[in-house]
């Protein structure tokens, strides 16, 4: 069978040099990120200041819009800003002060990204929150008819993960947003670990808000992170994290605030467009691509992932069912830790979280054998008990 996707490979330096698993935490750089950022100092060299109105200003937006295709969502909703942890935090202080003390609780799943989880309760301390932290039984799953129940009259919010960035469980995101939307509570789905991989519209799964990052599977790098408010939330709201980007009249430097009556609403100082520079060729070819058919070769390659593994006696801790995972598998050996340094030092470059075991992740240029090598070498590693030394240096 011909992959097509394959010959994409070659817009990827690293993947001469390394067997490549790792799109769950840090995707590939493409070769053109080179010349984007050589752009990028190149305008500052020669246009100066005059590069802020070709084109650096508006880049938040213009370079949103290419997320917006990625995660289904119209023209103009999506802002982008440096992290996930900001984004919920600027979103939390539209929200607060709480207008109806009863509505005050926030719902999210334990197995959530750390970072979300620290943002919620620092603001729960200070502004009479609630938080009720769904329970997993197995540490890789959330039970959706938990989260359901979970969500009720006095919900305000819930901070949900798309995709499980320990063991790529995919939650239900529609049945959790139509619950919510019944009892008048809203949703931030986090898409860090679905966009780039998994299919979906925020569009059709009628989000109030998302956010997400570049870092991963958009092969975007750092600093680039994006947030989506549904259209016709954009002028009700009123950050209070803000700044002279949110303004409608930024260049008048007026006193009192007017917000913009557009997305820029949500920006709030200069932005870091050399990330926004570096970030962008990963998304044309995500676009090129199309997340349908990065899906239907993920789908594919983790299920070969799954039995290589099960065959070489290793025992998957990610779902087996492809309908309730994202795109990483994980893998599970008590020595699993020691089993990952050391093919990292091999230049299998994958990594381990404890719970859940080695993370191994095919994206749109893994080739197929390099599934069956990576699960041959921790074989040998096991059965050999060639683990890393302590010295070796920690996987990220
Ligand atoms: C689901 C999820 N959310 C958020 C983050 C990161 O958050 P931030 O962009 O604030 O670094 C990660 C990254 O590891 C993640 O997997």
């Amino acid at each position: 069978m011909t992959d097509d996707l394959l010959k994409y490979r070659s817009e990827f330096p690293i993947l001469e040099e390394t067997v490549y698993l790792i799109s769950h935490s840090l995707g590939a750089m493409p070769r053109a990120t080179y010349e984007r950022l050589h752009d990028y100092a190149d305008k500052w060299a020669t246009r100066g200041v005059r590069a802020w109105a070709e084109g650096w200003w508006d880049m938040p937006v213009t370079i949103g819009n290419e997320i917006a295709r990625i995660i289904g969502a119209d023209e103009n909703t999506v802002v982008m800003h440096q992290n996930v942890s900001i984004c919920q935090s600027l979103l939390l202080s539209c929200l607060l002060p709480l207008k109806d003390s009863k509505r005050n609780k926030i719902v999210f799943e334990e197995l959530n990204f750390p970072s979300v989880m620290y943002a919620y309760e620092a603001h729960a301390r200070a502004h009479g929150l609630r938080i009720e932290q769904v329970k997993s039984d197995d540490g890789i799953t959330i039970p959706t008819q938990r989260m359901l129940d979970a969500i009720d009259e006095e919900t305000l919010l819930v901070p949900m993960s798309h995709v499980l960035f320990k063991s790529a469980f995919l939650q239900d995101a529609k049945a959790i947003t139509q619950r919510a939307h019944e009892v008048g509570a809203m949703v931030v789905l986090d898409t860090y670990q679905s966009a780039g991989t998994v299919p979906f519209s925020v569009k059709d799964l009628n989000v109030e808000f998302a956010t997400g990052g570049s870092v991963k599977w958009l092969c975007g790098g750092p600093g680039a992170g994006y947030l989506y408010v549904r259209p016709d939330l954009i002028d009700q709201l009123q950050p209070k994290t803000t700044g002279w980007m949110a303004h409608e009249h930024p260049f008048a430097f007026e006193s009192e605030m007017h917000y913009a009556p557009n997305i820029t609403r949500f920006l709030h100082g200069s932005p870091a467009i050399p990330a926004l520079y570096a970030a962008e060729s990963g998304y044309k070819i995500i676009n090129e691509i199309g997340v349908a058919a990065i899906r239907e070769k993920s789908m594919r390659q983790t299920q070969r992932l799954i039995e290589l593994a099960e065959e070489a006696g290793f025992r998957v801790t990610s779902p087996k069912d492809p309908a309730q995972r994202g795109g990483t598998i994980t893998v599970w050996d008590d020595h699993a830790a020691e089993i990952t340094k050391e093919l990292i030092r091999r230049e299998f470059i994958v990594d381990y979280r404890p719970g859940a075991g080695v993370r191994i992740s095919p994206h749109f240029y893994t080739k197929d054998e390099e599934l069956v090598l990576v699960v041959a070498e921790m074989k040998k590693i096991r059965d050999n008990g060639e683990y890393a030394s302590e010295k070796a240096g920690a996987a990220f």
